[in-house]
C-alpha cells in the first residue's frame, strides 16, 4: 500500500481548510444534495465530500457510508488532492498502490474510485468530491467533466460559506467596536449602522438603513455647512472631514445635541456584480471628554483667580482710597462751613466714578470665574488684551515690570469666548512675570495685536531669559512645570493650547533676544454678510 505524500503547500492548504470553519460541523443539506446527485447520476453506492485534514480525511457529506472519517494514510482522497484533475482508479485490485489498502480489503471494499480535487481561491486543494463503487468501472471523458461540474458546485458553496463567514465576522467586529461606525452611500443614505452608532444616536439599525443620514444626525443649522464640506469629497476624495478627526455637533434621536469627533473614509464596496462608492464614518461621542476639558479649564481659571487676589486687592484699593479721600475732604469742608455746592457735586461725581470702577473690577472677576458659554462669539482681540491688563496690570507694575502694548488700528474680530481668551493672555502674562522675577535688570512685557493674510496674531514677549532648549518640547504638556511644588500646576500652557486649538488657531513659543515670544494666530472672523458680498 502506498501512503499519500504531503503536498508542498501543506501548511497553506491546512490554513485554507481551517479558515473555512467547516471541520466537525453537522451535516448540511447544501452539500448532501450534491452527494445525492453524484450518487444518482453515476449510479455509485457511495459519494462523498471529503476534506483532507492534517492526519485524517473528514466527510462533510457522505452517501452510502456510516463512518465520518478515516486515517489520511489509507485515504484515496489524500492522493486525489495531489492531482490537478480528476483522480481515477478503475480497479483497485489491479493497482499496486491500492490493492492491499485496508479500505479495499475490508469495509467499504473499494474497487472503483474517482475523486475531483476541491480547489479554493488561493489554489489550495482541501479535499475532494468522490464517488466509490464495490465493482470495477470505466470512467469516460464525459464522466470526468460531469464530476468536475459537480465539484465546482461544491466549490461555489465553499465560496459562499466564506462570504457568510466574513459577513458574520464583519458584523460582529462592527458591533464590538467602541466607536460608532456608519456606512453610507454617496447620497448619504445609511447602508450600515453598528451597535455603538445605535447607542450614540438612539436610532435602531433597521429604522435608519436607507435614510438620509445628514437629515437625521446633523442639526439643521449645520447641515448646509456639513454638506458643503462633504460634497467635494465625493468626487475628489479631499475635504476638511477626510483622513482626520474633526469635531462637530450632532443630534440624538431625542433631539438633544452633543459634540462628536468624526473621521470619514471613502471605500469601494462590491454590491452584486458592480462596485459602488461608500463612505465610512468613524464617530465618537466626546461629551464626557469635553466636560472633563471644561472642568480642567475651570480649575486652572480658579487657580489663576487665586494668584490674582493680591493684584485685585491692590486694584480695588485705588478707587476705595479715592472714594475715602473725596468723602473725608467733603466732610471736612462741611464741618468748617467752607463748602460750596460745586465742590460737593465734583466730589460726589468722583465717588460715583470710582465706585463704578470698583464695581466693574468685581464684575469682571465674577465673570472670569464663570464657565464659558456654549457658542463662540465675535471678539475684539484688542479688548482681550486690555481686559487682561485691567486685571493684572497692577500686579505687573508692583513686580517692577514695564508693560508695552502695540495694537494695530485695523484688526478683525476672532470667533471665541472672551473669558477663555483672557485666560490665555493671563496665563502667558503670569508665565512672563514668573520668568522675569529672578531676572536682574529691566523687565518688560510687550504685547502686540495685528492682522495679516494668515489671520489675527497676538504676541507676548518677555525679557525673562527664554525657555531652556531641554524643556521647550514639553512646555505644552499638561502638568509639566519647572516651578516649585505649590507654585505652579503646569496646566497654564496646556489649557491655553486647548482653548486656542478649539478656536482653530495655533500657539507657538520661540526664544528671542532677551526672553520668550508666544505667538497666538487665530482665523480672522469675517461676518456672514461680508461673505455674501464677495
Ligand atoms: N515665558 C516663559 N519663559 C520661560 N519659561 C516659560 C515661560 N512660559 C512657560 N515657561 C515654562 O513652561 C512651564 C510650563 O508652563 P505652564 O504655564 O504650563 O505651567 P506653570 O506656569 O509651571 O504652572 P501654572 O501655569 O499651571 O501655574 C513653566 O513651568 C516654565 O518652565
Ligand atoms: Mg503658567
Amino acid at each position: 500500500m502506498m501512503k499519500p505524500s504531503t503536498p508542498e503547500n501543506e501548511q497553506t492548504r491546512l490554513n485554507s481548510l481551517k479558515s473555512l470553519g467547516i471541520l466537525d460541523t453537522p451535516r448540511s443539506e447544501r452539500f448532501d444534495c450534491i452527494t445525492r446527485m453524484a450518487s444518482r447520476l453515476f449510479q455509485t453506492p457511495i459519494a462523498i465530500v471529503s476534506l483532507v485534514d492534517e492526519n485524517r480525511q473528514w466527510f462533510k457529506s457522505c452517501i452510502g457510508l456510516d463512518t465520518q472519517e478515516t486515517h489520511r494514510d489509507i485515504s484515496f482522497c489524500g492522493h486525489a488532492i495531489l492531482q490537478d484533475s480528476v483522480f481515477v482508479i478503475p480497479d483497485t485490485f489491479k493497482d499496486n498502490r491500492f490493492f492491499n489498502n485496508p479500505l479495499v480489503l475490508s469495509d467499504p471494499f473499494i474497487r472503483f474510485y474517482a475523486g475531483c480535487p476541491l480547489t479554493m481561491s488561493d489554489g489550495s486543494k482541501i479535499g475532494t468530491l468522490c464517488i466509490i463503487d464495490h465493482k470495477p468501472r470505466t470512467f469516460e471523458a464525459a464522466d470526468i467533466t460531469l464530476l468536475e461540474d459537480l465539484a465546482s458546485i461544491v466549490q461555489r458553496e465553499f465560496v459562499s460559506m466564506q462570504a457568510e463567514n466574513s459577513a458574520t465576522q464583519f458584523k460582529s467586529t462592527m458591533n464590538a467596536a467602541f466607536d460608532a461606525i456608519i456606512v453610507m452611500d454617496k447620497n448619504h443614505r445609511v447602508v450600515s449602522f453598528n451597535a455603538a452608532a445605535e447607542a450614540t444616536f438612539g436610532y435602531k439599525h433597521q429604522d435608519i438603513v436607507g435614510q438620509d443620514l445628514l437629515g437625521l444626525i446633523i442639526p439643521t443649522r449645520h447641515r448646509a455647512a456639513f454638506k458643503q464640506s462633504f460634497e467635494p469629497y465625493i468626487n475628489t476624495s479631499q475635504g476638511p472631514l477626510i483622513g482626520q478627526r474633526t469635531e462637530i455637533e450632532a443630534r440624538h434621536q431625542d433631539g438633544h445635541e452633543f459634540p462628536i469627533e468624526v473621521a470619514i473614509t471613502k471605500e469601494k464596496f462590491l454590491v452584486g456584480d458592480s462596485s459602488s462608492v461608500t463612505f465610512v464614518g468613524f464617530i465618537r461621542d466626546i461629551s464626557e471628554r469635553k466636560l472633563a476639558a471644561a472642568q480642567i479649564i475651570q480649575a486652572s481659571k480658579l487657580a489663576t483667580l487665586g494668584e490674582m487676589a493680591t493684584s485685585v486687592a491692590h486694584e480695588l484699593n485705588q478707587p476705595l482710597s479715592a472714594i475715602r479721600m473725596a468723602a473725608a475732604n467733603s466732610r471736612r469742608k462741611i464741618s468748617k462751613g467752607t463748602f460750596d455746592f460745586q465742590y460737593l457735586s465734583n466730589k460726589l461725581t468722583r465717588i460715583e466714578d470710582q465706585a463704578t470702577r470698583a464695581a466693574s473690577i468685581i464684575d469682571h472677576m465674577r465673570m472670569f470665574g464663570r464657565e464659558a458659554k456654549e457658542t463662540p462669539e465675535p471678539v475684539d482681540p484688542r479688548n482681550v488684551v486690555k481686559n487682561s491688563l485691567d486685571l493684572m496690570g497692577s500686579q505687573l507694575r508692583l513686580a517692577g515690570i514695564e508693560v508695552v502694548t502695540n495694537f494695530s488700528t485695523n484688526c478683525s474680530y476672532v470667533l471665541g469666548h472672551i473669558i477663555q481668551m483672557e485666560q490665555v493672555i493671563l496665563n502667558l502674562l503670569t508665565n512672563a512675570k514668573d520668568a522675569m522675577l529672578e531676572q536682574d535688570g529691566k523687565s518688560t512685557i510687550t504685547l502686540n495685536v495685528f492682522e495679516d493674510d494668515v489671520g489675527v496674531h497676538l504676541t507676548i514677549e518677555d525679557t525673562g531669559g527664554g525657555i531652556p532648549d531641554a524643556i521647550s518640547q514639553r512646555i505644552f504638556e499638561p502638568f509639566f512645570t519647572t516651578k516649585k511644588i505649590g507654585q505652579g500646576t503646569g496646566l497654564g500652557l496646556s489649557v491655553s493650547y486647548g482653548i486656542v486649538h478649539d478656536m482653530h488657531g495655533t500657539i507657538v513659543a520661540e526664544n528671542i533676544a532677551e526672553g520668550t515670544r508666544f505667538t497666538i494666530t487665530l482665523p480672522s472672523f469675517v461676518p456672514q454678510h461680508q461673505l455674501n458680498i464677495k
